[in-house]
């Protein structure tokens, strides 16, 4: 699903009116009868309420297609003066047609105890300053007198910036809110969830891919992540979904190894090697499908030799949950990232979490042996080490900063966060799955071995992140409703029966 603030959609209106030549208000007629579909049949008891733009134009589209259904309807005009062109147009027709419009906000309390269904056009993408006066007194009463009532809101709830989330001096508050074309990028703001009710994304009458130039962010949806998927092949081996190498955990830390083990085999990798301390022995009893690469660490080069001939046969290799930062963690580290290209002469793919990601802030040389075939997942701290913005810096302006710390290092990107985003330093993508139920930790080990897995199954990074970072979060909101507390072990237990559900 595309995601877009309200320049976005200005563009997406301007490119459909001036290049496809749509006139803006067939655009309106389209959005009405998208928004129409959405109301249920039985209902009857219309008050429809339009501000002066082409929000309000909507309002007054989606009048008339109401009354010509032969539905009760009444509209409240908060202003005919200035009106938009097609909002005026629309106005018109709706007074011609000989619905009732009232102007008087003496008369909107009768009128909204009157009506079963509110409908809402006051300010959409055009909002640009604080509600006050009469539009402040008119959404006040609409939120004060809805009870046993249902609000729609037209595109997003008035009062809400389409762009920040932000509630400008106040806001409607909807239970359904059909906004068009675009997810619009305030909505990603947690705090407004009660402002938007349900959010449905409509058309407009336009082909997504003819648009898809304007927008390069998204807002993942199930649709997404099936087309994603890969079909195995009847006659495949496990040669076929990758040999997954992984240095995760240490002393201390082997819940870290075996978490992203676990999870990685879980989720499909066909070979997984974890390397670990020679003492370890809980890797075989937590997940006996895993092999495991002894090392001695108290002389890491002794086995270099033979780690040689394992990075060489890898597809893919996680690094970073749990090894620490230590001098021999360093020279693990170094040693995986040495060889850029396995036996069969593909680029071996890197899954970098956690310590690797504090190694690498340290030792920032290391960037030119990761380019071109890493995903990073840090969490905003370990972000905020790595660019050396702070994390408030980083959570203002995040999509314009993990953009260009992906362009210029030339990897993937995973910001972990209540609102994931992956990118590739050219598109965006959203996650929109994952709840707080799952703070907790272990959870981003867990999710460190789904994507390196999805890249041992021959998904590309980009697309490992997405469908990883999906199919974790929708994994957690699946398990919350019978559960409070979602750990590592839940996610990794249903990972494989949810797979089977999306794909
Ligand atoms: N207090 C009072 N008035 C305000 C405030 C405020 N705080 N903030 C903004 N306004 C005024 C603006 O000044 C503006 O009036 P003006 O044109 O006289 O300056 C008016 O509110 C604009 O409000 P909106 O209706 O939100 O803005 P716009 O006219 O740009 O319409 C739109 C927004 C196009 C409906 C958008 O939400 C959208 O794209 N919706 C979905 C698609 C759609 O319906 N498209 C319609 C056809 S395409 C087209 O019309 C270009």
């Amino acid at each position: 699903m595309l995601l877009g603030g309200n320049e976005t959609t200005r563009k997406i209106d301007s490119f459909a009116i001036n290049e496809l030549k749509i006139p803006s208000i067939v655009l309106m007629e389209n959005a009405a009868i998208s928004f129409v579909k959405h109301i249920d049949d039985n209902e009857d008891n219309f008050l429809i309420i339009c501000g002066k733009g082409n929000n309000g134009g909507d309002g007054y589209t989606i009048a008339r297609q109401l009354f010509s259904k032969n539905k009760n309807v009444k509209i409240f005009c908060i202003s005919n003066e200035n009106m938009s062109h097609d909002c005026f147009v629309n106005y018109e027709i709706c007074k011609n047609m000989g619905i009732e419009i009232f102007y008087k906000i003496e008369e909107l309390d009768r009128l909204l105890l009157e009506c079963d269904v509110v409908i809402e056009g006051i300010f959409g993408t055009g909002l640009n300053s604080e509600i006050k006066g009469k539009y402040h007194e008119i959404i006040e009463k609409i939120n004060f007198l809805n009870k046993n009532k249902i609000i729609y809101s037209i595109d997003i709830p008035s009062g809400i910036n389409g762009d920040t989330g932000e509630i400008m001096g106040i806001s409607v508050k909807s239970d359904i809110t059909i906004s068009f074309v675009t997810y619009k990028k305030g909505f990603l703001k947690s705090d407004i969830k009660n402002y938007l009710g349900k959010v449905v994304i409509e058309n407009i009458g336009l082909n997504e891919n003819k648009i898809s130039h304007i927008v390069n962010e998204y807002y993942l949806t199930p649709e997404m992540i099936k087309s994603f998927h890969i079909k195995r092949n009847e006659n495949s081996h496990k040669g076929d979904f990758g040999k997954v190498l992984i240095f995760a955990g240490s002393s201390g830390f082997y819940g870290a190894g075996n978490i992203v083990a676990k999870s990685c085999m879980r989720s499909g990798a066909g070979l997984t090697t974890v390397i670990t301390d020679k003492n370890n022995f809980s890797l075989n009893v937590f997940v006996p499908e895993a092999m495991s690469f002894p090392v001695n660490f108290e002389n890491i080069e002794e086995n270099f030799e033979k780690l040689e001939n394992k990075i060489l046969n890898s597809d893919v290799i996680a690094i970073g949950p749990g090894i620490g930062k230590s001098h021999k963690a360093l020279k693990i580290f170094e040693k995986l990232i040495s060889f850029e290209k396995n036996y069969k002469g593909n680029n071996i793919k890197l899954v970098l979490d956690a310590d690797a990601l504090n190694l690498l802030s340290e030792n920032r040389e290391l960037f030119e042996k990761i380019k071109n075939r890493s995903i990073l997942t840090p969490h905003v701290v370990e972000f905020s080490r790595l660019t050396g913005f702070s994390p408030e810096e980083i959570n203002k302006d995040k999509f314009e900063i993990a953009k260009e710390f992906s362009q210029k290092y030339r990897i993937n990107l995973l910001l972990k966060g209540e609102n994931t985003i992956i990118t590739n330093g050219e598109k965006i993508f959203v996650n929109s799955t994952g709840n707080s139920h799952m703070a907790n930790g272990g959870m981003g080990d867990c999710l460190t071995g789904i994507i390196c897995s999805l890249a041992g199954q021959k998904y590309d990074l980009l697309e490992s992140a997405i469908i990883g970072a999906y199919l974790h979060g929708k994994v957690a909101d699946e398990l919350l409703k019978k559960q409070y507390i979602i750990n590592a072990t839940h996610i990794i237990e249903n990972i494989s029966g949810f797979m089977n559900k999306i794909f």
